[in-house]
């Protein structure tokens, strides 16, 4: 199953490659957006799922949730973000990806990050660790927080919560660097290769942090809320680090 999740990431990204800069984009709330080609990525990628795994359920963003096969509630769950960095993609900011992971009941079994940009494939399948283009990686060894590059995003009602501003200055001044890169299953799958040491974010989708999920724990690194209690895809804050400087980014996100 983890080769037919490689493989539906990569058409999906490489459609959204082909429509680059032509996709036509409308908005579905103030500072939302989605292109035409959010939508013609998920429609292969379920189109795919379900000619191979007619009884599966999905859970996709453009579409919802469509978790009843035939009266029941199946066992298995595609959760998808056919383009995760709608934002990015639709300026041209070569910074976006194709998010697909598997939940068998309840437990997250597959999740797979395909940016086509850099044509970096990260795969992981519970027990199995995580790699980079079959490659295994493993997160990052920094223990001290004054070393380590961070990651974070804003919800797009951010506008509504000052509080990013505070946490994204507090981390700004205690770290080495903090990005904000518009992609949040592309930062966990950074974070899952060592090239972020943390990562955190607030309003987040379950679509997008599934597959990041299962990299990072798969990676060896630590991922849960903002109160140290384990992580639950459907409830939106995200804490993702190597493990090491987990307490530190824990105690500075709990800090008045
Ligand atoms: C968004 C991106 C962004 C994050 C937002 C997400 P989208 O997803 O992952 O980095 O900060 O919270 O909604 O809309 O580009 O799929
Ligand atoms: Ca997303
Ligand atoms: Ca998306």
């Amino acid at each position: 199953m983890l080769n037919f999740a490689t493989q539906i990431a990569r058409e999906a990204g490489n459609l959204l490659v082909q429509r680059l800069g032509v996709a036509r984009i409308t908005s579905k709330g103030d500072i939302n957006l989605v292109t035409e080609a959010d939508i013609a990525a998920e429609n292969l990628i379920i189109e795919r799922i379900r000619s191979h795994y007619p009884q599966h359920g999905i859970l996709a963003e453009e579409s919802g949730e469509a978790i009843l096969v035939g009266g029941k509630r199946s066992e298995w769950k595609w959760i998808i973000d056919p383009l995760d960095g709608t934002t990015n993609y639709a300026h041209g900011y070569p910074c976006f990806c194709v998010s697909i992971a598997l939940e068998h009941a309840g437990a997250l079994t597959l999740g797979v990050v395909y940016d086509p940009m850099r044509d970096e494939m990260f795969a992981a399948e519970r027990g199995q660790g995580a790699t980079l283009n079959d490659r295994k990686i493993r997160v990052s060894t920094v223990d001290d927080l004054n070393c380590a590059m961070l990651c974070t995003g804003f919800p797009y009602n951010v506008r509504e919560r000052p509080d990013f501003a505070r946490e994204f200055a507090k981390f700004t001044m205690e770290a080495q660097a903090v990005r904000r890169d518009g992609s949040a299953a592309l930062d966990l799958a950074y974070v899952a290769c060592g090239r972020f040491d943390g990562f955190w974010e607030d309003g987040l989708n379950p679509w997008d942090i599934a597959a990041g999920a299962l990299l990072i724990s798969e990676a060896r690194g630590k991922i849960t809320n903002f109160k140290d209690e384990p992580l639950d895809i459907y409830n939106e804050q995200v804490l993702a680090s190597n493990g090491l400087i987990h307490d530190v980014m824990m105690g500075i996100l709990n800090r008045g």
